[in-house]
């Protein structure tokens, strides 16, 4: 288990704050509202979920509610519709349609807002350049973008023709963008000419060009232009947006099935290469919609923003999908929190009169640091709400966030979910849920999550386990792209017949669920979830490295920091100094990215071992946390290299 934070997070002898009065407005507002939906969709699931069920626009209606052969679910089987419908065309004559859809800010204070008609418009004609270059029903579009209009629109313009999308954060390396276009055997990348970060243009094109030298699948890139970077253009498979886009006509939307693909999205796991989620149409066009609506409670005059980039699961469900099928005005940032200076997010939450934030505990964690100075210059006064997202909130950010930010008027909702459940799965409601500082509190209606100990036995009250779903939900991953195997095997085997989340939870006497952390080797850095393998395999990718072992580190900004144990080549041993350890960070940020990068690298002569050969992790993560390992080493092959480990430094 990530150690540390189990402990920040039982403050249990804390005053709480009381429940926060909030609307009496709000879509579920009180308890016993909450209570009587939970209870129905425990008692009849089909009916609850058929009710809910009209809140999607369907072209043709389903035949079955689910279908369940696990762990493969079929939500709404013979159904028909188009998530772009949902999110753009459903709006029509409705006075949602000339209102603001998305309010975007540039680093250097560029500004752009866009209405539903114009959204619309502008996903149409996408949709139509894309199937003009020859896009389809059941193809995977990478997406490799800024966070700017354009990508939403991309986004939806492949939903609108049936196209899954496969978006790639653009922090990502070409090496790691080469590998998700490989694995999907994707065909088209939209891209852009650059992508603003601290005052600097990146060039994204650059990446893309590098990538595809090993990506044969791909026939066609699309690139925005948006910086003025002089980018190489190859004739015949690279187009310009603006020349292809504005002339572009309205396209009809594709009548998908319940269950066709609507994307796929590349997160870490244990082992080896990211594997690629897959979400389905119907499904995740419900959960999100609903969870949206009920845990941010959104009405027509909010401004909302989640401060997620697109290319994460947050940004998908709670920028995109949630937020516009509600009709909702969505606020976009492009740029670092900290540009020019510490007041940014607080001078665009004062500028636009942003009413719910939803971000994440390293962000508040930072902003923290900075002192409370910076955000009391500014009128916060327009905030209602606040969310919390991607790794456990420490109760000492969760009251700054309160006190600073929310002037303990606004509920906060702290959402446990992952990549993999869609949407949110535990989370207050904020009509209705008393909160606890750094508990996710209750599951929402229609989620069965529970505690069980590693042989599936319920934990009592307070006791520490596993964390696990019972029953199906619209919104759960369909699979890993071309990996059914890996899938039962990573979430359908550990405990019989329920869905396994790679989480250590616990539930105290109130039913409350406190998430302590990852207890697989996958690591959560700044709510950035990285597999501890994918930074071995790029650090023994440098021909100088023999072997890597890489740990997570309790830090009290970012969560956990990365620390690598490495073994070098005997060549190479002399020169294994401050150097080569800078080459080496910078070797994974090329393999990866720069959110990989190892805070820590250690050289050793080798790594400590089971007598079967497995790197033993839990010793190497009390190294890196206390400075020696305490912990039962009977099964060490060699003690000795554990000793000398201990004694580094
Ligand atoms: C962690 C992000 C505690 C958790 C939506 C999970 C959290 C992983 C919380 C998923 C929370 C997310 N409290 N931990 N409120 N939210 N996590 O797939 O370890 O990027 O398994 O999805 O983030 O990360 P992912």
């Amino acid at each position: 288990m990530s150690s540390g934070s189990f402990e920040s997070l039982s403050h249990e002898n804390r005053k709480f704050p009381p429940a926060q009065s909030f609307s009496k407005n709000a879509h579920i507002s009180s308890l016993e509202q909450y209570s009587k939906l939970y209870a129905e969709s425990e008692k009849n699931p089909d009916a609850f979920w058929k009710a809910q069920s009209e809140n999607l626009k369907w072209s043709k209606p389903f035949k079955t509610i689910l279908e369940w052969d696990e762990p493969f679910a079929k939500w709404f089987d013979g159904g028909e519709l188009n998530a772009s419908v949902q999110c753009l065309d459903k709006h029509k004559g409705t006075s949602v349609w000339n209102k603001t859809a998305l309010i975007w800010e540039g680093e250097n204070e560029d500004k752009k807002s866009l209405t539903y008609s114009e959204l619309s418009q502008l996903t149409n004609r996408t949709a139509s350049a894309l199937k003009t270059l020859g896009v389809k029903k059941g193809d995977i579009v990478t997406i490799y973008m800024p966070l700017v209009p354009e990508v939403i629109a991309a986004m939806l313009a492949c939903a609108r023709l049936g196209a899954a999308h496969s978006v790639v954060f653009a922090g990502f390396s070409s090496q790691a963008l080469r590998d998700r276009i490989n694995d999907s055997q994707s065909q088209t990348v939209i891209t852009a000419d650059g992508v603003s970060r601290k005052g600097k243009i990146l060039d994204l094109k650059s990446e893309v060009d590098r990538a595809l030298q090993n990506s044969p699948t791909v026939k066609r890139v699309v690139v925005l232009k948006r910086a003025e970077n002089t980018v190489n253009m190859t004739v015949g498979r690279d187009f310009w947006w603006h020349e292809i886009v504005p002339k572009a006509a309205e396209c009809e939307p594709v009548a998908c099935q319940s269950e066709d693909l609507l994307f796929t999205l590349y997160t870490s796991g244990t082992t080896g290469k990211p594997k690629g989620i897959m979400h389905s149409t119907a499904g995740y066009c419900l959960w999100t919609q609903l969870s949206t609506k009920w845990v941010f409670d959104i009405k027509a005059e909010d401004i909302y923003w989640c401060t997620a980039d697109v290319g994460w699961v947050t940004g998908h469900s709670y920028v995109v999908y949630g937020p516009l099928q509600l009709g909702a005005t969505v606020f976009l940032y492009e740029g670092a929190p900290n540009y020019p200076d510490w007041g940014r997010f607080w001078k665009m939450i004062q500028n636009y009169k942003i009413t719910i934030l939803y971000t994440a505990p390293t962000a508040i964690r930072a902003f923290m640091g900075q002192g409370e100075d910076i955000p009391n210059k500014y009128n916060l006064s327009s905030l209602r709400l606040l969310g919390s997202v991607g790794e456990p909130i420490n109760p000492e950010a969760w009251l700054w966030y309160n006190r600073v930010i929310g002037k303990e008027k606004c509920p906060i909702v702290d959402t446990w979910w992952q990549t993999e459940t869609g949407g949110i799965m535990i989370s207050p409601l904020p009509g209705a849920t008393t909160t606890k500082p750094g508990s996710c509190t209750l599951p929402l209606p229609g989620i069965f999550p529970a505690v069980v100990s590693k042989e599936g036995r319920s934990s009592k009250p307070n006791e520490g386990g596993y964390l696990i779903i019972t029953r199906p939900w619209p919104s759960m991953a369909r699979g890993i792209w071309g990996d059914p195997e890996r899938f039962k095997q990573t979430y359908w085997s550990e405990h019989k017949g329920v869905y396994f989340a790679g989480d250590g939870a616990r539930q105290d006497q109130d039913g409350y669920f406190w998430v302590m952390g990852r207890i697989d080797d996958v690591i959560n850095v700044s709510g950035h979830r990285l597999g501890t393998a994918e930074i071995e395999s790029a650090l023994v990718s440098h021909e100088a490295v023999v072997e890597a072992a890489v740990v997570g580190r309790p830090d009290a900004l970012k969560g956990q920091s990365v620390v690598a144990f490495v073994t070098v080549e005997k060549s190479w041993k002399d020169r294994a100094d401050d150097k080569m350890i800078q080459e080496l960070k910078s070797h994974v940020s090329k393999e990866i990215g720069a959110l990989a990068r190892p805070d820590e690298i250690r050289f050793t002569d080798s790594l400590p071992k089971t007598r079967s050969g497995k790197i033993m992790r839990r010793l190497l993560k009390e190294i890196a946390t206390n400075g020696v390992a305490i912990g039962d080493t009977t099964t060490l092959e060699d003690a000795k290299v554990l000793e000398a480990l201990s004694n580094e430094d």
